[in-house]
């Protein structure tokens, strides 16, 4: 049983923000790739490489691309911009000068847009968050994974725990009030009293958003090969059930929204508009190496390849691969993405056929309780959140069904 897996939460990434079910307000997103990191952590398989080298050569590449994909997102105007990697925190002041002056010189961005950079604690440096203010980043992703140091180790992370609180509170202290942590359970060593520890310790530090993730075990990495080799046990996915529901059960307890399986927030200003903008299924441009864009009908995705995507650029086109979407892949990306949201799966968004076909084989889940139908709106129930995504690929459509 995969536990609210960080890879089906990442793949759906776009947006517009909905609220009870109604949608609010509409919004485009630009999504910037930055592909490199100091280390590779074991259990990562994100694209980013760790050399460095090319990182300005790089940079020069995603300006241009900003340039060549001007009118993708048509007129519709930016309200979320999303530094992602990768690392973006190892960007220089002169790098992040030149990308934030091209992205407002070729696209409409609004004055309230969320803005958005993953950092990584050991970058977090008082100079680097001075710049980062300066260039109007108003809300910090810190990949902080763990308190203990021990898991950091074993993670390969590039930073320790005290490196982690002294960024939370040096963010802080200089004026950052939108602040959220990435923490990672289901270790294969880990404990439920250490994850209780965890919890404690995120809500204790005052930060607004916290996203924690099961630990996936991606082919092709080197956690991947340790468990292989037979060098690590996998995981008890038991030890992992209970620490999520304690995870789910302490954040209600201190009055934080889980409004994704994933993602809790302290309260609803502070919900990511970015991430929840694309669970319904609005535009968005991904810039860099891997990224995705989405425009309404058709998906394409740039080349996971730095040296390929430079040279590309260069020559003046963007290497992507394109595929068009059918009705049932976007009738499943709803399926997959609200579903996994607190404002669930409005029906009367399909055709009354689909409709039928997602409540007959959401009625088994529905009488076990693991789903509840109100007013035309699927949503999992706390247990239900447990086996997410067994539901949701038991609630997907067949194509051509
Ligand atoms: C891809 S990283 C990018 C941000 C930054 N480099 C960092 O490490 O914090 C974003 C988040 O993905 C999560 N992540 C990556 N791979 C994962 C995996 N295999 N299982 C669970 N979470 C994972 C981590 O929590 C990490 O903070
Ligand atoms: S988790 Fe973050 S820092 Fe680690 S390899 Fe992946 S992208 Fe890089």
């Amino acid at each position: 049983m995969a536990l609210n897996s960080y890879a089906a939460f990442v793949f759906f990434y776009t947006g517009i923000f909905a609220k009870a079910n109604q949608v609010t307000y509409f919004m485009a997103g630009l999504y910037i790739h930055i592909p490199f990191c100091r280390q590779a952590c074991h259990y990562c398989d994100f694209h980013f490489s760790i050399n460095l080298d090319t990182k300005s050569k790089l940079v020069d590449a995603l300006i241009r691309e900003m340039e060549l994909h001007k009118n993708y997102l048509g007129e519709e105007k930016i309200e979320t911009i999303y530094f992602g990697g990768g690392t973006p925190s190892l960007l220089d002041e002169n790098e992040l000068e030149a990308i934030f002056d091209q992205i407002y010189k070729q696209f409409n961005i609004s004055k309230t847009a969320e803005i958005t950079l993953e950092a990584n604690p050991d970058d977090l440096t008082p100079a680097k968050i001075t710049t980062l203010l300066k260039l109007s980043v108003n809300r910090l992703s810190i990949g902080i994974q763990s308190f203990f140091d021990k898991d950091l180790q074993w993670m390969n992370r590039a930073h320790n725990s005290s490196q982690a609180l002294q960024a939370v509170s040096a963010a802080q202290e200089a004026g950052f009030n939108n602040i959220s942590i990435d923490l990672i359970y289901g270790l294969p060593e880990g404990t439920a009293m250490a994850w209780d520890e965890n919890i404690d310790k995120a809500l204790s530090l005052g930060v607004q958003h916290i996203s924690c993730y099961c630990l996936t075990v991606e082919p092709r990495t080197a956690l991947a090969h340790f468990i292989a080799t037979k060098k690590i046990k996998p995981a008890d996915e038991e030890t992992a059930a209970i620490q999520f529901e304690k995870l789910m059960q302490r954040m209600l307890e201190s009055g934080w929204h889980q409004y994704e399986i994933s993602n809790f927030a302290c309260d609803e200003k502070h919900i990511s508009r970015h991430n929840a903008a694309y669970w319904q299924g609005e535009k968005y441009l991904g810039t860099g190496p891997a990224a995705h864009s989405y425009n309404g009908t058709t998906r394409q995705w740039n080349v996971s390849n730095n040296q390929q995507y430079i040279r590309s650029i260069a020559s003046g086109v963007v290497p992507f691969e394109m595929e068009l979407l059918t009705a049932t892949q976007r009738i499943n990306e709803k399926i997959m993405t609200q579903l996994r949201t607190s404002w669930g799966l409005n029906l009367t968004q399909f055709e009354s056929s689909v409709t039928e076909k997602i409540i007959k084989s959401s009625t088994p889940f529905i009488k076990d309780e693991y789903v509840k139908l109100q007013h035309h709106v699927l949503m999992l129930t706390q247990r239900g959140k447990l086996i997410a995504d067994r539901i949701i690929l038991e609630l997907m459509l067949e194509e051509g069904a």
